[in-house]
């Protein structure tokens, strides 16, 4: 088949006047004459009209939301307003009937949750065709930032023996008989009968192993799926998600937020470039659903304008220690509003981060210097004269990147690359040094500093959808008790 994408129908000029063959799924069929097309290259549809006098009523009857239809015919300029040309269909065929009684999705608003529901027919909407075309953008935008920066991108594994970043609760990988393991004397299972001869689990990082390649390769980064197990049933949070970790040697944590600033913005910068039609939908819908709420609960810039902003400003870069402070002050706290008291060494909630993002600087903010005991064993400990230091208790070179309506969406650090500093830190938190014998190892050998972060692939394409809830902006979400399809 020789087929003419719409997106090209609709894009290219050079095609109008030409005879051509497109294929799609219909969106809707009206007058017994349009049918408007989908075939996904595009969020517009190629309007195809047919004459009644020449396609059977019976073809026609066919004609239904969703069948799919290739069409064949000349690209004319179109009689109608909406669009700049139509085609006018010589030849029609219906490739898969689609029957209008029990097709779940109407040509009418369905709620996010009806879709979530039809999750496997809900690509075929508007909304969700349009979120993961700019999925895909980010994506590749991802590998091109790195790319030109000259970072290798390193597959760190999915199956894991180690359980010891603390990133959170791990699932396991066992082909044990589960219902009866074998067992040692005491009654715990015998992991030795296991596949890997001991326990297994998905990772819920590849950052370990990246510092591993990044102290060799340079600069390394992974993108690959990451699972965990918590039990947080929020618009935030996936059991699985797509995790990018780039980790490069002779960095500081200077350089750690200049790339993640830089990453953040050559994304925008991306999609705004490839997927303005779908933004400017998204943009449209999202003011649509903002008018139903009240006044303040309304962003005070839509969503092509919101990314525009991000783009064009320097991203605000404060300490943990100034953070509390303007916690502290804050009209929320003093009013006791917030649902977590504020005080220096508490993890900053979502609430706080909002706070910091949306009402006091209005922008994307890196907030460094985190006190040691919230953070991961591997963070660097600051000395007085580093960056984020503070005299109210130890911090660590921590940088975790906030934005607006979503909260972290990225978290990273600097890294211990002094082996007495790491293991005293270690032992502090009651990591097994024995497991990560291959990672005290770069510190023994050839150790120098380095830095890098994780950056959820989720959140971010949440951002740049303007979307709410992250069940929505990956194709098959996994949460607590939903893997349906
Ligand atoms: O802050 P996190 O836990 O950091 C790490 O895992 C480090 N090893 C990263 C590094 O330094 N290489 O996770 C990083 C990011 C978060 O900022 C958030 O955007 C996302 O991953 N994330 C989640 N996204 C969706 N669902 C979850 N359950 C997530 N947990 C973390
Ligand atoms: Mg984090």
């Amino acid at each position: 088949m020789d087929l003419t994408t719409i997106k090209s129908a609709l894009d290219n000029e050079t095609l109008t006047g030409t005879t051509i063959t497109v294929a799609g799924w219909v969106r809707t069929f009206r007058n017994d004459r349009f049918i408007a097309l989908n075939d996904g290259t595009t969020i517009r549809n190629l309007q195809c009209v047919v004459d009644p006098a020449q396609v059977d009523e019976a073809t026609r009857a066919r004609f239904t939301t969703s069948a799919a239809v290739q069409c064949t015919g000349e690209l004319v300029p179109s009689q109608g307003s909406g669009q700049r040309v139509e085609l006018k269909v010589s030849a029609v065929q219906v490739l898969g009937d689609s029957d209008a009684e029990s097709y779940p999705i109407q040509p009418k608003k369905h709620s996010l949750e009806f879709l979530r529901e039809q999750a496997h027919l809900r690509f075929r909407t508007n909304t969700y065709s349009a979120i993961f075309r700019i999925r895909h953008q980010v994506s590749f935008g991802i590998h091109e930032y790195f790319d030109q920066q000259g970072y290798n991108y390193f597959h760190s594994p999915i199956i894991t023996a180690s359980d010891a970043e603390g990133a959170g609760e791990m699932f396991r990988v066992s082909t044990l008989d589960a219902n009866s393991p074998p067992r040692h004397e005491n009654g715990s299972v015998d992991f030795r009968e296991d596949f890997f001869g001991r326990e297994a689990r998905l990772t819920v990082s590849g950052q370990l192993q990246a510092e591993l390649g990044a102290l060799a390769l340079g600069k390394v980064y992974t993108f690959g799926p990451t699972f965990r197990a918590e039990n947080s049933n929020t618009a935030r949070h996936l059991a699985e998600f797509w995790m990018i970790e780039p980790e490069a040697a002779f960095m500081d944590l200077k350089g750690d937020m200049d790339l993640a600033e830089g990453l953040c913005k050559h994304l925008i910068a991306r999609v705004l470039r490839n997927s303005l039609d779908d933004l400017q939908f998204l943009d449209a819908r999202l003011k649509e659903e903002e008018n139903s709420r009240p006044k303040e609960q309304r962003s005070e810039l839509g969503l092509i304008d919101r990314l525009t902003f991000v783009l064009e400003n320097p991203f605000e870069r404060i300490t943990y220690t100034e953070a509390i402070d303007i916690l502290l002050r804050s009209k929320p706290h003093q009013k006791k509003q917030f649902q977590y008291p504020v005080e220096w060494g508490m993890d900053l909630q979502s609430e706080h981060e909002r706070y910091l993002v949306e009402k006091h600087f209005k922008k994307p903010v890196i907030v460094t210097g985190y006190p040691a005991q919230i953070k991961a064993f591997y963070m660097r400990t600051n000395a007085p004269g580093d960056f984020g230091y503070s005299d109210k208790g130890k911090t660590v070179a921590a940088m975790d990147v906030l934005f607006p309506g979503i909260g972290e969406i990225i978290g990273g650090s600097q890294r211990e690359e002094r082996l007495d500093v790491l293991e005293a830190r270690m032992a502090e938190m009651n990591v097994p040094t024995e497991e990560l014998w291959w990672y005290l190892d770069t510190r023994r050998f050839g150790t120098v500093p380095h830095a890098g972060f994780g950056l959820g692939l989720e959140r971010f394409v949440l951002f740049v959808t303007g979307m709410g809830n992250i069940r929505d902006v990956i194709p098959f979400p996994r949460t607590p008790k939903s893997a349906e399809f």
